[in-house]
């Protein structure tokens, strides 16, 4: 089983609550099945750039004009892309690490979805026999894992939640349903006296989670 991880975080790991929920998740993967290939990214440290129009051309003219053939600086633009999305269509399940930030994902996770959510290169769209329009998963990630922490206190369905929604509407997208949620809320320790507490329960949560990833995949070998 490979498992990538894409931490959207720029502060070191004792500072930042979703780091430490990927800190349990991990270890807890590499302690219960030491052979499940774990791929960790740090987007702060593999930064993706922002779509450009080169970028667009390059992922997106395909889709609209099979005779396209790129210029240069569009097969350029799509590097980061083409990279990123080999690791993406390697994996199996795939870690999502971030905190919320105005209500929904950091930028650089987004950019980093605008550039893996690309057809040709993770999904591709066919024709149905009815004549509509289909999205066929060119990836095998089965399972989306979101590691998230708020200052404030959400359940899922609040209206000012924009991540969770998003997370669950961009990988249904491309054919993955399957998406569990960790999520350390009510962060802000001047509001929420129980913040440790909450803390703790998304910890749990997170260690079930990869207990139950654990045991899906290939056993150990001895
Ligand atoms: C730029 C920025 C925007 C934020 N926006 C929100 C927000 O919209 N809702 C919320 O509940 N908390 C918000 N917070 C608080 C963080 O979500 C909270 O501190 C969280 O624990 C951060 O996760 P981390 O500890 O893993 O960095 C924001 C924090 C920052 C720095």
């Amino acid at each position: 089983m490979n498992v990538l991880h894409i931490c959207a975080n720029p502060k070191p790991a004792e500072q930042s609550v979703s780091k430490q929920l990927s800190i349990a998740f991990i270890s807890t993967l590499i302690e219960k099945n030491p052979d499940i290939e774990i791929n960790n990214v740090d987007l702060y440290q593999d930064p993706p750039p922002f779509m450009s129009y080169a970028g667009f051309r390059g992922l997106w003219q395909p889709v609209f004009d099979p005779t396209y053939k790129p210029a240069k600086d569009e097969v350029k633009a799509t590097e980061y892309a083409t990279r990123h999305a080999e690791m993406f269509n390697a994996a199996d399940v795939l870690v999502l690490t971030m905190p919320m930030w105005n209500f929904g994902p950091p930028a650089i996770m987004k950019a980093w979805i605008d550039q893996v959510l690309t057809p040709g290169k993770t999904f591709e769209f066919g024709l149905t026999e009815a004549g509509g329009i289909d999205i066929r998963p060119l990836h095998k990630v089965r399972r989306v894992i979101l590691l998230v922490s708020s200052g404030g206190s959400y359940t899922e369905g609040d209206p000012r939640d924009a991540l969770t929604p998003m997370i669950r509407s961009l990988f249904g997208f491309i054919g993955i349903q399957d998406v569990t949620i960790a999520w350390a809320d009510g962060q802000t320790a001047l509001l929420y006296g129980d913040h440790e507490e909450r803390k703790q329960t998304a910890i749990d949560a997170a260690t079930e989670t990869a207990e139950d990833i654990a045991a899906e995949a290939e056993p150990a070998q001895a």
